[in-house]
């Protein structure tokens, strides 16, 4: 295409989009360079025009009509940042049929209805890129999907959601409750105003999905990804993580096991040498193990405006060459059709703490009924006496399905008054 610009049309200026705008306009020479001509926002379609904006953008380039940059024929690349199902979807499919690349950051409307955007851009043969989509500034999807192309991966296991990593460190660090240590994210700003996609662990589901459909080249959406939220996770649960050597993170886990797919988000326990377990704050980082390439790790900023903006950017770039030198990016890659395990059929290692009778023969009881559901003990120990006693129990890996049947028949046994929280154990046994 013999064009001497390209204009650039963001559907949002939000967070993410009004990040992408600022690092546009602040990197043009070094854009230009890369795309071989200039990289111009020529409009951005907004919901309230009166809203002020955290950049320095001509007023007369804000419009309310989001045709106004899907079919302009002015615009080349289009950026939608709005977030949300619609109007993103319909925007996006429109942008794909004209032929027009399209950036998103998207994750919502990707790892659940990604697939009919994905397979109209290859109809097309055009670009849509997400690397905003999944953990803010850190490089993931493009070094997944293309610089891995040739690599089998075995698992991904990430922290890729901020708000609950903070909550978990100040818990861990300051020993706050779950609500004091919300209270402090949300002053900060870190949570949302609605906490609920970050601390139930809806948001962490999305990302896994979409890393899981690129990991292992085979679609998985974010109804498949079994998911735990942290608002149950106690203070008490990380003050035993922390005498037995392990720190309390919300995980996502995605593995293959002999060709299907396991995929999850809860919070888990994980050895203090993991490196996962020295991610702190509001950091993102993610661990990926590779049958040649070995183990990797990527961390950084997976929220904000400027880290998610400056991936944007990194994807108008991609896209806008494509159009200079009539390139494309790789387009769907989930060639195989994969079955997602169901949880029950997934395994872990389990940490439980029981309140018990303390009594000659309740260890017997309790370790009977772990064994008879073919869950091994690792280790025990009784916590208090009396009316106070509590076991804490970790066991070796074991079936879902036989540690869930284990917890039920615990749950009838005279001799254990309660079963108080049962957690997975990650990245310890093979
Ligand atoms: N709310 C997310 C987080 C960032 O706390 O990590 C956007 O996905």
């Amino acid at each position: 295409m013999a064009k001497d610009s390209i204009g650039v049309g963001l559907l949002g200026c939000g967070i993410v989009g009004s990040g992408a705008a600022r690092h546009l306009l602040a990197e043009a020479e070094a854009v230009a360079r890369a795309v071989g001509v200039p990289v111009e926002i020529r409009r951005v379609a907004v919901r309230n025009l009166a809203k002020k904006r955290d950049v320095d953008l001509d007023p007369s380039l804000f419009t309310h009509s989001v045709d106004d940059i899907v079919e302009a024929d002015d615009i080349d690349v289009v950026v939608e940042v709005i977030g949300g199902i619609e109007p993103a979807r319909t925007c996006i499919l429109k942008a794909l049929e004209l032929g027009k690349p399209v950036v998103s950051a998207n994750k919502e409307l990707l790892s659940t209805l990604g697939q009919e955007l994905f397979i109209k851009a290859d109809e097309k043969g055009t670009d849509l890129l997400f690397e905003a989509a999944v953990c803010g500034g850190i490089p993931l999807i493009r070094p997944l999907k293309e610089s891995l192309a040739g690599e089998g991966i075995k698992q991904i296991i990430g922290i890729v959601n901020g708000t609950t990593n903070f909550i978990l460190t100040r818990m861990s660090e300051s020993g706050m409750s779950f609500s004091e240590a919300l209270a402090e994210a949300e002053a900060l700003g870190y949570a949302e105003e609605d906490p609920t996609a970050d601390i139930e662990g809806f948001d962490a589901a999305a990302k896994a999905a979409i890393l899981a459909s690129i990991a292992f080249r085979s679609r998985v959406v974010a109804g498949q990804v079994y998911r735990e939220g942290i608002s149950q996770v106690t203070h008490r649960d990380i003050e035993f993580a922390q005498r037995l050597g392990y720190t309390v993170k919300l995980v996502a886990i995605a593995e293959e096991i002999d060709g299907e797919i396991a995929v999850r988000v809860h919070p888990a326990m994980l050895p203090n040498a993991h490196p996962l377990s020295s991610v702190r704050d509001s950091f993102n980082a993610v661990f990926v193990e590779g049958a040649s390439v070995g183990n990797l790790m990527f961390y950084g900023r997976g929220a904000g405006s400027d880290p998610t903006g400056s991936a944007v950017v990194g994807d108008i770039v991609a896209a806008s060459r494509n159009l200079i030198t009539g390139g494309r990016h790789l387009g769907c890659t989930c060639y195989f059709d994969k079955r997602v395990l169901p949880i029950d059929e997934m395994e872990s290692q389990y940490y439980m703490l029981l309140s018990v009778a303390d009594k000659p023969g309740v260890l017997a009881e309790v370790a009977s009924t772990f064994g008879s559901h073919e869950i091994s003990i690792r280790s025990v120990w009784q916590e208090g006496f009396g009316d106070e006693a509590q076991l804490v129990i970790v066991t070796h890996r074991g079936k879902e399905a036989n540690l869930q049947a284990t917890v039920d028949d615990l749950g009838v046994l005279d001799s254990v008054t309660k079963v108080v929280s049962v957690l997975r154990v990650e990245g310890e046994e093979e």
